[in-house]
C-alpha cells in the first residue's frame, strides 16, 4: 500500500518543509509507505525534513535526458541528488498543459528506473472517452506504451508503481465510486499479467487518483486490486492527509 500526496503547484520551500514536520508525528504509524511529491525548488528542504523518518520524498515530473541543452528542465540523477526517492511521470496536468505523450512518458519511465528513482505513471481516461465506453482501451494503451521496453526485471526491481487517474475525477470532487475504480486498476493487473505474467503483475503497484478524500479513502483503498492512492487536494491539510494514510 502506497499513499502519495500530490501537491502540484503549492507550497513554497519554507511552507513545504514545515509542512512535512507537521506529517511526521501524524503518520509515524502508518502502515502504508507514505510519499510527498513537492515543487522541485522545495525537493532538498523536503528530504531533508523527512530524513530519518517513514515519509518518502517524490518529485512531480522530470526530463528524460540525463543532462544538456534543455533551459528549465530537470534530470533524474538530479532529482536523485535533491534527496527524490520517486517521481511522479505522465500526470494528466502534465499531458493536457504540457504536452506530454504517452511516448514521452516512456522515455521518462526508462531514465527514471536507470537512475534508481520509482516512477509512479499516471494514466486514466477522460469524460468523453468513459462516455463512449472506451475506457479499457484508453488506459491499456497507455500502460503499454509508458511501459515499452521495460524488463520484466526492471519492473519488479525499480517498484515501478500505476496510478489510475480518471481525469474526470481530479479536482473536481468527483470521486469514481469504489467499483469503477477498481475495475480499471483490474484491467492494469490483467494487462500487466499478459505483458509480464499473473506473479509480476500481482507485486506491481496500483494506485487510484482523483478526489481522495479523509471520508473515502478507506473503501477505495479496500478493493482487491487498488494498493493506495494518488491524493492532490486532500494532501495539502495534515489532518485530511494524516486519516488517508493510516486509512
Ligand atoms: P485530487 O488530485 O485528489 O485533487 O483530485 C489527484 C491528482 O491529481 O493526483
Amino acid at each position: 500500500m502506497i499513499v502519495a500526496g500530490n501537491w502540484k503547484m503549492n507550497k513554497t520551500p519554507s511552507e513545504a518543509a514545515a509542512f512535512v514536520k507537521e506529517l511526521i508525528p501524524r503518520v509515524k504509524g502508518a502502515k502504508s509507505e507514505v510519499v510527498v511529491a513537492a515543487p522541485f525548488v522545495a525537493l532538498p528542504g523536503v528530504a531533508e525534513a523527512a530524513r530519518g523518518t517513514n515519509i518518502k520524498v517524490a518529485a512531480q515530473n522530470m526530463h528524460y535526458e540525463a543532462k544538456g541543452a534543455y533551459t528549465g528542465e530537470v534530470s533524474a540523477d538530479m532529482l536523485k541528488d535533491a534527496g527524490a526517492d520517486y517521481v511522479i511521470i505522465g500526470h494528466s496536468e502534465r499531458r493536457q498543459y504540457f504536452g506530454e505523450t504517452d511516448e514521452t512518458v516512456n522515455r521518462k519511465v526508462q531514465a527514471a528506473t536507470a537512475a534508481g528513482l520509482i516512477p509512479i505513471v499516471c494514466v486514466g481516461e477522460s469524460l468523453a472517452q468513459r462516455e463512449q465506453g472506451i475506457t479499457p482501451e484508453v488506459v491499456r494503451r497507455q500502460v503499454k506504451i509508458a511501459l515499452l521496453g521495460v524488463s520484466a526485471e526492471t519492473l519488479l526491481s525499480s517498484g515501478l508503481v500505476i496510478a489510475y487517474e480518471p481525469i474526470w475525477a481530479i479536482g473536481t470532487g468527483k470521486t469514481a465510486t469504489n467499483e469503477q475504480a477498481n475495475e480499471v486498476c483490474h484491467t492494469i493487473r490483467m494487462l500487466l499479467a499478459e505483458l509480464y505474467g499473473a506473479e509480476a503483475a500481482a507485486k506491481v503497484s496500483i494506485q487510484y487518483g482523483g478526489s481522495v478524500t479523509a471520508a473515502n479513502a478507506k473503501e477505495l483503498f479496500a478493493m482487491p486490486d487498488i494498493n493506495g492512492g494518488l491524493v492532490g487536494g486532500a494532501s495539502l491539510k495534515a489532518a485530511d492527509f494524516e486519516v488517508i494514510a493510516n486509512a
